[in-house]
């Protein structure tokens, strides 16, 4: 098998990376990404990296004809910058997956397209269902709205044209490597500082957080057993509202829970998201490996303390562009 890895340099794409290296050691691995400010070369020092746009029709191509599969992790991922500059989200996850679908039609190669929970809106915090994988598209936010479309694009080049696509929509990931504009990342590292956690609103909001190391478990079962055409959800019930999370943090690192600070919400701010995995585990037998949220995070924590040269150069401009938020 040779595998192409769209936004392989990023927080996902490279642990799914490392993850196919494990448990498929005779594959063979190549990424594709543009290095934006979100993606690290050293992320996957042990593979070919392309450096390119998934929006450049030329370099697209020669890559995917190359492969025998591709998955498309690369997309603009951070729903504040959207707000802020619509114009790369359009760019990158809409004309970037058509790219990439007219490429794998082209030259026949199976495709497995990274989406986000995020396209089904959100829910009541009392709301007693979770997403599945039917449930209908309702996006709020320039970020999520492009995902959606680039989902129903995917959808469209497997009903119209015959191609070889599945899609998988998980929910909030957490571990190392994630860029520290992110909100566990943000909170561990402006506590690294010595400044206090920043949480939107009144931090209500429920986020269903899952490692990414499960993430790309699923993904690999998709890749290997998911029936084309079909959409499958991955989430680890893993729900928890910000203020929990937060407080978490700060008593793992050491100090005071009450020690954070409100700032302005997101305008827009989706309330809850929550994951019914059902279809994934039952059909594919996959099963998530990290059920210990607290434990996952502390790992977490001391990842980002040992690694201050991995996040360093980022924070500065990270915490500028948040300053010109509000938030
Ligand atoms: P990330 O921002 O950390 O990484 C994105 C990667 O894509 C970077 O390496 C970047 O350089 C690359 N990229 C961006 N624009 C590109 C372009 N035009 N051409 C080629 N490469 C480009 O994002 P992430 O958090 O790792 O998310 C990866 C994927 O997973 C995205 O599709 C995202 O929508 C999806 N997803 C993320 C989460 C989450 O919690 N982070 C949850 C569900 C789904
Ligand atoms: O649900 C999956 C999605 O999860 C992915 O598709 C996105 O790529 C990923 O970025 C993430 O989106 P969110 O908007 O949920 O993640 P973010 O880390 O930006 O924020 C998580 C929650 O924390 C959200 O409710 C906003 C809040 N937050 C965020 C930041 C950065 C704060 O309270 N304070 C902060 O400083």
């Amino acid at each position: 098998m040779k595998l192409l890895v769209t936004g392989g340099a990023g927080f996902i794409g490279s642990n799914f990376v490392h993850h196919v290296r494990r448990e498929r050691p005779d594959w063979e691995v190549i990424v594709f990404d543009a290095l934006t400010y979100a993606g690290n070369r050293a992320n996957v020092p042990e593979v070919e990296v392309i450096q390119g746009d998934v929006a450049d029709a030329e370099s697209v191509d020669a890559a995917v004809a190359r492969v025998d599969a591709v998955v498309h992790f690369a997309a603009e991922s951070h729903n504040d910058n959207s707000l802020h500059s619509p114009w790369p989200f359009v760019q990158t996850n809409l004309i970037g997956t058509y790219t990439v679908l007219e490429a794998v039609r082209k030259h026949g190669v199976r495709l497995h397209h990274i989406s986000t929970d995020e396209v089904y809106g959100d829910l009541e915090l009392d709301d007693p269902a979770k997403f599945l994988p039917d449930t209908p598209y309702n996006p709020s936010s320039p970020y999520s709205s492009t995902k959606a479309g680039s989902d129903l694009l995917v959808r469209a080049w497997v009903r119209s044209f015959g191609v070889a696509a599945t899609i998988s929509n998980c929910s909030n990931n957490y571990g190392p490597f994630q860029h520290v504009e992110k909100f566990i990342p943000r909170q561990i590292t402006e506590i690294l500082e010595g400044r206090r956690p920043k949480l939107y609103g009144a931090g209500q909001n429920v986020r269903d957080w899952i490692h990414a190391d499960d993430h790309s478990s699923g993904v690999l079962a998709v890749l290997e057993r998911g029936r084309t055409g079909e959409t499958y959800l991955i989430g680890a019930d893993g729900e928890r509202d910000n203020k929990s999370v937060v407080e978490m943090i700060l008593s793992l690192m050491g100090h005071d829970a009450t020690d954070y600070d409100h700032v302005n919400d997101r305008p827009g701010h989706d309330m809850r998201y929550a994951i019914d995995a059902s279809k994934l585990r039952t059909e594919l037998g996959w099963e998530p490996r990290y059920r210990d949220f607290e434990a996952g995070l502390a790992a977490t924590i001391d990842w980002y303390r040992q690694n201050v040269a991995w996040w360093k150069s980022q924070k500065e401009a990270t915490e500028a562009k948040y300053q010109v938020l509000g938030r």
